[in-house]
């Protein structure tokens, strides 16, 4: 049979399943220059209508795979288990995260990436560090997973390259919200580091890039059928992305708020998915150990300092304070009915925290602390959000955001819980 781009493009316009080899054929070919951008816009399209079934996107997940690179981390005398977030405001778990279960006895290849819009990037944190380096070698990364446990750097460019050609694309033709798209463009790439084991924390909320309970739900049940299917033990944990994770959102707040945590200390909140999210890692790949317990006694902290020397940082490094701070106060009496992460995410954005372009530079010290939480009752007056800017053009863009950010009034908020529902196969 041949096989040809208009052909495939019809099939999956009218809802028929793609052949392994027609898939195949198109990734491939696409990625060697042979198809046209505006043909593979159109099956994205199709795809986006008519979605994959599972083979369907098991070959399109494998065929990403086989596009690039791949991580070999066998060999390594400890057991590999990785985390992905899904992205939310204020989510500084992997940094903690990582050195933690490291601490605990497995090895930690947190490959990650800079941030877009009203999320931050792991990788935009810690370049905070002067010195500390994003880009390690595969020998390093295997170096440093053997000596620390524990590494977080950039992912290498030669992993799943059709996906970053198809992330593209879906980015200018309304094709990013797909979730066969999302889960394969998230798989493809864990599954090239060569984790043995993955936890995958599926945000859901006003901050998540899933609003939708139901929708996040089958994210993480097509992502979690991947992962299996690849033979990556995987889980995933729906957590609420409602409000901000912790206090602090923005760069160098975040890695502050972070080493809190690490000593033991740090908002509950943070602290209580970092060690559930521990937890889930550890039991993937059987290592029984108490998480809580290695924040409390100083041993994840240890592994984060040896994890940034390893990588030229000086984890002592005090960051320099935003030059602007000022708060922003309650208008009125009453209780927090609503504190919206979306827009506490785009007001730590507007300061400088965030980027509106792949190209454009972050600030280190921009960002917001959140003084109050939902549900607390506060006074005329009270200080609600502590603002960090360099200048005075990113406070103003800070305070124009403020709008809608939280909602004061004499009703009690419902509350929902951080852990929603864990997905297994
Ligand atoms: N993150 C990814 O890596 N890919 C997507 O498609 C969406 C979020």
């Amino acid at each position: 049979m041949s096989i040809n781009a208009v052909e495939i493009i019809g099939s999956k316009r009218d809802g028929r399943v793609l052949s392994n080899e027609a898939i195949a054929w198109i990734l491939n070919t696409y990625n060697a220059g042979g198809v046209a951008e505006e043909q593979m816009s159109s099956l994205l399209m199709a795809i986006f209508f008519n979605g994959l079934n599972a083979e369907e996107l098991n070959t399109w997940t494998d065929v990403m795979i086989n596009s690039g690179e791949r991580l070999s981390l066998s060999g390594l005398s400890r057991p590999t288990v990785d985390k992905h977030s899904t992205g939310g405001v204020g989510d500084k778990i992997s940094l903690i995260l990582a050195p933690l279960v490291a601490a605990c006895g497995a090895a930690v290849p947190q490959l990650s990436g800079r941030g877009l819009g009203h999320t931050g990037g792991t990788l935009d944190k810690l370049d905070a560090i002067p010195g500390w380096r994003a880009f390690l070698s595969n020998e390093e990364v295997r170096a440093q997973l053997e000596s620390v446990g524990a590494v977080i750097c950039a992912a290498g460019q030669g992993m799943a390259p059709i996906d970053r050609k198809l992330y593209s694309l879906r980015d200018v033709t309304a094709t990013v919200e797909s979730i066969p798209l999302i889960a394969s463009s998230i798989m493809s790439k864990k599954i090239a580091e060569g984790t043995e084991a993955l936890v995958l924390d599926v945000k859901v909320g006003r901050g998540a890039f899933m609003k939708d309970r139901d929708r996040a739900r089958t994210l993480a049940q097509t992502m979690v059928g991947i992962g299996t299917q690849h033979g990556v033990k995987t889980v995933a944990q729906l957590t609420n992305m409602d409000v901000p994770l912790g206090i602090a959102a923005g760069n160098a707040l975040e890695v502050i708020e972070s080493v809190e945590v690490l000593r033991g200390g740090g908002p509950q909140d943070v602290r209580d998915l970092t060690v559930a999210l521990a937890e889930a890692m550890l039991e993937l790949v059987g290592i029984s150990a108490n998480p809580a317990e290695m924040l409390d006694n100083g041993k994840a902290y240890e592994t984060y300092r040896s994890m940034i020397s390893a990588q030229g940082g000086d984890p002592d490094y005090e960051f320099p304070k935003a030059t602007r701070i000022e708060t922003y106060e309650a208008p009125q009496a009453g209780i927090v009915n609503r504190l919206d992460a979306l827009g506490v995410g785009v007001i730590a954005w507007r300061l400088g925290a965030g980027r509106a372009r792949k190209e454009d530079s972050v600030s280190a010290a921009a960002g917001v602390r959140v003084l109050v939480r939902e549900g607390d009752s506060v006074e005329k007056g009270q200080p609600l959000l502590e603002l960090h800017a360099d200048d005075d053009s990113h406070m103003q863009a800070g305070r124009d955001a403020l709008s809608g950010s939280i909602l004061i009034n004499d009703e009690t908020p419902t509350l929902t819980p951080l852990l929603i529902e864990l997905v297994r196969k």
